[in-house]
């Protein structure tokens, strides 16, 4: 970490991804890609049907690889130059590591990678778009995407939450905020530092130190990159 240069801590959700043709969860009226959440992202559902589970994740790793970083993942990379970028993104895409963004955690998980159900420290990458019945992990185990589902602990929160506490900023975009562990982070953040959120339709969180960039990721980004420079000491 370069110690010169100011801690800023970005938040992202799936708005971020929107403008490279990533649908968010709830702008789609309750249902995930004409899927209940219980029936495809929680550990019931991987019990009563794995291949079902399997099949939507293959689903959504498709369209992960079609997928292109857009000019707001790119603009968090730009943002290096100025400070030290920390991602903490609920998304399972990997979109910030093919912009090129250095610091990334995933608290949700990756969709890009596979884990055994016998040892969840034994993580593997997944070639190409498909994971499928009867790939195991060297344990001899059936391998599950490596996602964290609902009603499951979210590793990283302890990591994320000390990020969040030592940000000198703190950028909030395209997240509806609804979704608990992740969206208590924000109370980690110091009332007395700057935070900026980047939406076309804002949580309305009432904070003193908040401004509220109503714009998709990419058109705010453009501003923020402005107003962010100027709380570097580059400039
Ligand atoms: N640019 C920025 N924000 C956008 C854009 C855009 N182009 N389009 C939509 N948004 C905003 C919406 O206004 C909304 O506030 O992105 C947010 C998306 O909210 P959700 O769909 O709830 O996504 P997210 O907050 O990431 O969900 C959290 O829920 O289902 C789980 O595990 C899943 O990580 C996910 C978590």
């Amino acid at each position: 970490m370069n110690k010169n240069k100011p801690n800023l801590v970005v938040l992202t959700g799936a708005g971020i991804s929107a403008e490279s043709g990533i649908a968010t969860f709830r702008d789609s009226g309750g249902l995930w890609e004409g899927h209940k959440i219980e029936d495809v992202a929680t550990p019931e559902a991987w019990k009563k049907n794995p291949e079902l589970v399997l099949n939507f994740y293959n689903e959504r790793r498709i369209s992960v690889l079609q997928a292109k970083p857009n000019d707001a993942h790119e603009s968090l990379v730009y943002l290096e130059n100025y400070f030290n970028v920390q991602i903490i993104t609920q998304n399972v895409d990997d979109l910030h590591e093919r912009a090129g963004s250095k610091q990334v955690l995933h608290l949700h998980g990756e969709i890009r990678k596979a884990r055994s159900t016998k040892n969840e420290r034994l993580v593997y990458s997944i070639d190409g778009e498909l994971l499928q019945m009867g790939q195991c992990c060297e344990l001899g185990s059936q391998l599950r995407p490596h996602i964290v589902w609902f009603g499951e602990d979210v590793p990283l929160i302890e990591n994320a939450a000390k990020m969040v506490s030592q940000a000198d900023i703190l950028l909030v975009i395209g997240t509806s905020l609804q979704v608990y562990p992740a969206a208590g982070l924000l109370h980690y953040f110091s009332a007395k530092k700057p935070l900026f959120l980047v939406d076309p339709k804002p949580q309305m969180i009432e904070k003193d130190n908040l401004k509220i960039i109503a714009k998709t990721a990419v058109v705010g980004m453009i501003e923020l990159k402005h107003i962010l420079k100027q709380f570097s000491h580059g400039e």
